[in-house]
């Protein structure tokens, strides 16, 4: 899709990957809708969209809650018209296993899949009838893989691949085009504590995550999604290698199960039973 001129909203767009996404659409030439839980977080980012040039409006918005999330896509429609792009890209790291509480399952359920579901609701009809539209879904390599040490995190991101293919296949054809976008790890608040640490925490040290895998920035994975919204592209992977632990996963999952303890082990300084 070519973004010059279009609309675009941005969920989580206070803060990491969301800000550097409302910051790359604006300056392709998007009206961008920065929205986040954290309101002040979100006006900074339309700000510093609007210093550099761009066109922003910032909206405070709960995505777990879904009259919230269609009162925001009106508000960004009464601002700049209907939205061509959807950004879910929302999400919260919980950490823990089975026992994390039900309250914890609950949000990580609601933030990184629910909200992505209310999102479609609010934008696919008027997409469907001007029949185009283009959905982002932020999922994670955890998706296509696994989160060591983060059960709720891990599952809920499988589940967000799952919807965005079942999108793309489904609304193909009537002109909706669907990304999903795949990191390793990023330098956000979700990995390295901050502002957004009361609702996400870091599940791995630096060392941790260095040992799997290169650390990008937000503009990285920016730059990896315009590419990929320039082409048409479902999968976004700004860590290409995860292409491979993804081949290899299918192609023999035992011993892809058999690495990844391996790899557990050596993050955990204790060799797998
Ligand atoms: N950082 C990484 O290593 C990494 C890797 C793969 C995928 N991701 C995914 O990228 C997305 C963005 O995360 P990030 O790394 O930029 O983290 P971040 O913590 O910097 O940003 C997440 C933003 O989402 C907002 N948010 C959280 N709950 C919300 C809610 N209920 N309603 C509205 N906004 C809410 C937060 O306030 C924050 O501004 C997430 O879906 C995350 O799972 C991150």
């Amino acid at each position: 899709m070519e973004l010059e001129g279009r609309a675009a909203v941005v969920t989580g767009g206070g803060s990491g990957i969301g800000r550097a996404l409302c910051e790359h659409l604006a300056a392709a030439g998007c009206a961008v809708a920065a929205v986040d839980v954290d309101g002040d977080a979100a006006r900074a980012t339309a700000a510093a969209v609007v210093g550099a040039g761009g066109r922003a409006v910032a909206l405070a918005c709960d995505v777990r809650d879904e009259v919230q999330v269609r009162a925001t896509v009106a508000a960004a429609e009464a601002a700049h018209g209907p939205v061509d792009v959807c950004c879910s890209n929302a999400g919260v790291a919980i950490g823990g296993g089975p026992d994390a509480p039900d309250a914890e399952w609950a949000r990580a359920w609601q933030t990184n899949l629910l909200a992505h579901v209310y999102a479609v609701r609010a934008v696919l009809p008027g997409m469907l009838e001007r029949g185009e539209g283009y959905l982002v879904h932020t999922a994670s390599a955890a998706g296509l893989l696994t989160q060591i040490g983060d059960l709720p995190y891990s599952v809920t991101k499988h589940a967000v691949v799952g919807l965005a293919e079942w999108l793309a296949i489904t609304y193909g054809d009537a002109g909706i085009r669907v990304s999903c976008v795949c990191p390793q790890y990023v330098r956000t608040g979700m990995t390295t504590g901050g502002a957004t640490a009361p609702r996400s925490r870091p599940v791995m040290t630096g060392d941790q995550m260095h040992a799997v895998a290169d650390v990008l920035e937000p503009d990285d994975v920016a730059r990896a999604v315009l590419a990929a919204i320039a082409t048409e592209e479902f999968l976004v992977l700004p860590h290409p290698e995860v292409l491979e632990y993804f081949r290899r996963k299918a192609s023999d999952y035992d011993r892809w199960i058999g690495g990844m303890r391996r790899l557990q082990g050596r993050l955990r300084g204790t060799p797998p039973s």
